[in-house]
């Protein structure tokens, strides 16, 4: 079998060329949706995805503005710039680039954020509301983006075996809760680096998600024939001399799976769209 790609870039294009119209509307009747977006420190790959992120803000019309704190801030610098955009009526989504220097409580930083304007969707009211079943405010960018892959493809869930790789509270245990909602329905397996046989788990399931940004760690036989592969993994290493961008699972999972997410042009653009979607959906709500 050779897989279908899921193309995320097309996708999120679609999903961009939709949000034009709702922020052209809000634009004309009041006011464009307003994203803040907080760096602290200088590390290179943190500031290509903000770039990234304000790039598809001037892309849709959004209008975004950057703090930029710099390495040595204190925690006290970055808690008073949040409080002044909590207040601020003129600003709809904040969200604070992580990873954040060693000195900062990141999670504390999360939970100062409003959650209403916390379009990362990592508030634990916002990731609490998915348990309770609700999908309808801000959910976490790379889950939701990884299930409007899934549904892309017109695949129905329903039943099969869902094996989730990595527990982060940014992508693994949001993406194993969005599976098992009602409605999708899927039987999912969280494995994490504590997990013995990763193999079998690996070979016994329908659709499998890989997020532990190890390049290459699940070996493309380990992929079930005819499975549904969402690789989450954005790793750059050397190969014969020259910088790539591999994912989690080894080239050639293609010759196995049904369906496949390339890196890069995968996750990445999707997890900007979802981005994009929260912030227009938290100036809607806020403007209405
Ligand atoms: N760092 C890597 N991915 C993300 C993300 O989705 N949101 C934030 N805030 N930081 C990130």
């Amino acid at each position: 079998m050779v897989a279908s790609i899921i193309d995320g870039k097309r996708l999120g294009a679609e999903i961009e060329e939709e949000l034009k119209s709702s922020v052209s509307l809000m634009a004309s009747s009041s006011r464009a949706p307003h994203l803040v977006v907080v760096i602290v420190g200088e590390d290179p790959a943190s500031h290509v995805y903000v770039r990234n992120k304000e790039r598809a803000c001037k892309r849709i019309g959004i209008r975004s503005t950057r703090y930029d704190l710099p390495e040595d801030s204190d925690h006290g610098d970055l808690i008073s710039l949040i409080r002044k955009l909590n207040d601020d009526r003129e600003v709809d989504g904040i969200l604070v680039q992580s990873p954040l220097p060693s000195n900062f409580d990141e999670i504390g930083i999360t939970e100062m954020i409003r959650p209403d304007k916390d379009v990362d969707g990592f508030h634990p009211i916002n990731l609490g509301r998915i348990v309770t079943g609700r999908t309808d405010g801000m959910l976490p960018c790379t889950p939701s983006g990884i299930m409007r892959m899934l549904e892309s493809t017109g695949e129905s869930l329903r039943g099969k075996k869902a094996l989730v790789i990595g527990r982060s509270r940014i992508v693994g245990m949001p993406a194993a809760l969005l599976l098992t909602q009602r409605g999708i329905d899927a039987t999912v397996t969280i494995a994490h680096s504590r997990s013995e046989d990763l193999e079998s788990l690996c070979r016994d399931s329908d659709i499998l998600i890989a997020a532990v940004g190890k390049p290459g760690m699940v070996r493309k036989e380990w992929v079930k024939e005819g499975a549904m592969v969402i690789d989450v993994g954005i790793n750059r290493v050397e190969i014969e001399g020259r910088s790539r961008l591999v994912g989690d699972v080894e080239e050639g999972a293609s010759e196995y799976a049904k369906w496949i997410t390339p890196v890069p042009g995968g996750v990445g653009p999707m997890t900007i769209s979802m981005l994009m979607t929260n912030t227009v959906r938290a100036a809607e709500s806020r403007l209405h």
